[in-house]
């Protein structure tokens, strides 16, 4: 009956997998299996029912169908109440069990789909910690990073230098199912071209004159982990041949050995150039680039995402006064709107330095921004009073609700409570300012 069964569901196009063993159908079970389980009741070595209950141990969301003989529909009614999804009586046409397996499987689909939003509606809520912006490319960036970060694609990270590649990467780790490995960041433009071989590689003792005892290489210490390879573009042409090896065959031999050892990494590599020049200037291979460049995160310099200046300057203004035990005068917003008019070619990394060195000085807002500037800051500029005003409210606004979010693990009802107003009005304030409680939650 199970193999003509199986073939009868197989010419109905589902994809089957026969067991004869209830047990050994239990060891293929994980929570993340995608199917359903239909399975007898009357069985040796294991009964229907202790087997729909070791499944739903699993992952309680699994379906399972039971196919009952004639008396044994009281104990498949128990079984039901027990988490059971469905059963059939003996004897049945196959084409009876069609259906509910189609409505069975679509169930278990959505369910799936569901834990996977979820995820990434969790990951989004820990990346805005992390990455600081709400402008609509930092936005694009935080729902790329957690659509891919548990994916075991390879990474490329591009953008200027300061624009945050490195806390990217690290974010992507922390994300993934290699969160609690090893995360390996080798910056190959700064490793010597005549060392670069063993630092990544490792070698044998006495591989070359020097290398007095063995070298566990870079690539090696990220085995489980993740490898980052920042500033991928400077490698020496002979390694990214050899780095191409180890990617292809998932496997790395050291400096002067024969025996290949095994490597399991997830790739993640960074660069400020643009790769495709670099191919044409013969300076990387194409070869390559095609390998790590499976999924591309391009982050946009901070020149073109004016939006997230206030709040970056804000919030580091902020960790900086704490830090440094200092009071933290926070400038106009009329005065931080001329910090749009700048061209941060330092992008981040510069704005962090320039809040930090803000909180240092002494001094009026407009004085330290005169000093930051070395007088080339055009505060003489005419700002219309009624938008600063309105700047000002809308950023008061949003930091209270926020905060108070914040505070109360996002949940709404609180937050009405302690500022005091309405749903409607809390959920107009928290659209227009573009706050959302998933984020926070
Ligand atoms: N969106 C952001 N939110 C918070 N901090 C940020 C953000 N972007 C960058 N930073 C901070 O700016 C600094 C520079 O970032 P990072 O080192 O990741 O840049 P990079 O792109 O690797 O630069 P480089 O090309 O020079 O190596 C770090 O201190 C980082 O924490
Ligand atoms: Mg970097």
């Amino acid at each position: 009956m199970r193999v003509s069964l199986a073939q009868w569901l197989e010419l109905s196009d589902f994809d089957v997998t026969v067991y004869a063993d209830a047990r050994d159908a239990l060891g293929d079970m994980t929570s993340d299996f995608a199917g359903v389980v239909l399975t007898d009741v009357k069985m040796p070595k294991m009964d229907g029912i202790s087997f729909t209950k070791s499944v739903l141990a699993t992952d309680g969301d699994i379906p399972v169908i039971l196919m009952t003989g004639h008396g044994d529909v009281p104990m498949a009614v128990e079984a039901m109440k027990s988490g059971a999804y469905d059963f059939v009586e003996k004897p049945f046409e196959p084409k009876d069990i069609v259906e509910s397996l189609e409505r069975a499987i679509e169930k278990r689909r959505l369910v799936i789909e569901n834990r996977q939003l979820r995820r990434q509606i969790a990951h989004r809520g820990s990346l805005d910690g992390r990455l600081i912006g709400n402008s609509k490319q930092m936005y694009a960036l935080k729902e790329e990073i957690a659509n891919i970060a548990a994916t075991e694609v390879p990474v490329l990270i591009s953008g200027e230098t300061g624009t945050g590649k490195e806390l990217v990467a690290r974010a992507i780790h922390d994300l993934s199912d290699r969160r609690d490995e090893k995360f390996v960041a080798v910056n190959c433009a700064a490793i010597p071209e005549s060392t670069a071989e063993s630092e990544l590689f490792g070698h044998e003792k006495g591989a070359f004159t020097g290398a007095a005892g063995q070298r566990i290489g870079w690539i090696e210490h990220a085995i489980k982990g993740t490898l980052f390879l920042d500033e991928i573009s400077s490698m020496p042409l002979a390694l990214q041949a050899k780095l191409l090896r180890v990617i292809e065959q998932r496997e790395v031999v050291r400096v002067g050995s024969n025996s290949p050892v095994k490597v399991d990494f997830r790739l993640i590599c960074a660069t400020n150039e643009n790769l495709t020049d670099a191919v044409s200037a013969r300076q990387f291979r194409e070869d390559l680039m095609f390998r790590i460049n499976t999924f591309e995160l391009a982050i946009t310099p901070l020149r073109d995402r004016t939006d997230d200046i206030a709040l970056l300057f804000d919030i580091f203004a902020e960790r900086a006064a704490e830090r440094f035990e200092r009071p933290y005068d926070r400038p106009a917003p009329s005065l931080i709107g001329q910090l749009k008019k700048h061209e941060w070619p330092g992008n981040v990394r510069e704005l962090k330095n320039l809040a930090e060195r803000y909180v240092l000085l002494v001094g009026s807002p407009e004085d330290r921004f005169q000093r930051l500037f070395k007088g080339g800051f055009d505060l003489a500029e005419p700002v219309a009073t009624a938008l600063a005003l309105a700047d000002q409210v809308k950023h008061f606004e949003e930091r209270l609700i926020r905060d108070a979010l914040d505070r109360h693990d996002g949940n709404v009802k609180s937050v009405m409570e302690e500022l005091d107003i309405p749903r409607r009005t809390l959920n107009e304030k928290m659209k227009k300012l573009n706050i959302r409680r998933d984020k926070i939650v």
